[in-house]
């Protein structure tokens, strides 16, 4: 979340993002999204309000916003509705077998989750479909990123977008910090690529948002 303004969206907005997500997502996995409410964090467990440590109302009720849509995907899989814990490291905890990710912007949350059977990891972002600040631009793309057929107006964010949610798929299992210059995108060949050598499968929207989903199938 890269923002704290509060712009006010309207559920058929959410549901053109719901739409869009649908599409994208690979079979297998799920995505849901909400427009962040005043308020949300009231969705949060009890145990998950201790862990989400931010005293932020915005941001808690972002936190309050993405679990409620994840905790809404495990339902749907026939899981046990289970807390969703914020850990040490930022990361959230999924229940035993599953994999998952959580992303919000200054409007919207998202949830992204799959079998672990079939997934290693799973990672997601989301952020305003507008250009990226040039300044921020120039520490986010590196030689070996590859934006060729993208947008070139949102290429930037977009690549900004795509290696969070490559951070994001890959943390839990190697719980290494990377940086913009750890992570080679290409969008040619839809994937990511850490410098410890994991590669990672990547779809992306361009509107109504940016939202990228990285992930690893078995
Ligand atoms: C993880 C990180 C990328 C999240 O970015 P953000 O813009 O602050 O926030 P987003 O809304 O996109 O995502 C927040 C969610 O990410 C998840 N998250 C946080 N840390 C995580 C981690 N280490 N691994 C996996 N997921 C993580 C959480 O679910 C969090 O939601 P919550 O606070 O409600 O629990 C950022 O906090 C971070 O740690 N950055 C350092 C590494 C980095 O950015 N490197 C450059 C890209 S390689």
């Amino acid at each position: 979340m890269t923002g704290l303004n509060k712009p006010q969206h309207s559920t058929a907005d959410e549901r053109a993002l719901d739409d869009v997500l649908g599409v994208m997502r690979p079979s297998g996995i799920h995505v849901a999204c909400r427009a962040i409410r005043d308020g949300d964090q009231a969705l949060l467990l009890p145990e998950e309000a201790a862990s989400v440590t931010s005293k932020v109302d915005r941001m808690r009720d972002a936190s309050g916003a993405a679990r409620h849509v994840a905790r809404g995907l495990l339902r749907q899989a026939g899981l046990a509705d289970a807390p969703l814990l914020k850990a040490a490291s930022g990361a959230p905890v999924w229940p035993f077998g599953v994999v998952g990710s959580m992303a919000h912007d200054d409007a919207f949350a998202i949830a992204a989750m799959a079998s672990a059977a079939s997934f290693k990891s799973l990672g997601i972002d989301i952020e305003p479909s507008e250009p990226l600040a040039q300044d921020v631009a120039a520490i986010v793309k590196m030689p070996a990123d590859v934006v060729d057929g993208v947008e070139e107006r949102l290429a930037s964010r977009l690549l900004f977008v795509a290696k969070e949610a490559v951070y994001k798929a890959v943390f839990p299992r190697d719980q290494v910090i990377l940086g913009f210059e750890d992570v080679a995108i290409d969008f040619t060949r839809s994937e990511g690529r850490t410098r410890a050598g994991r590669r990672v499968r990547l779809v992306y929207s361009l509107t109504p948002r940016i939202v990228v989903l990285a992930f690893e199938p078995v």
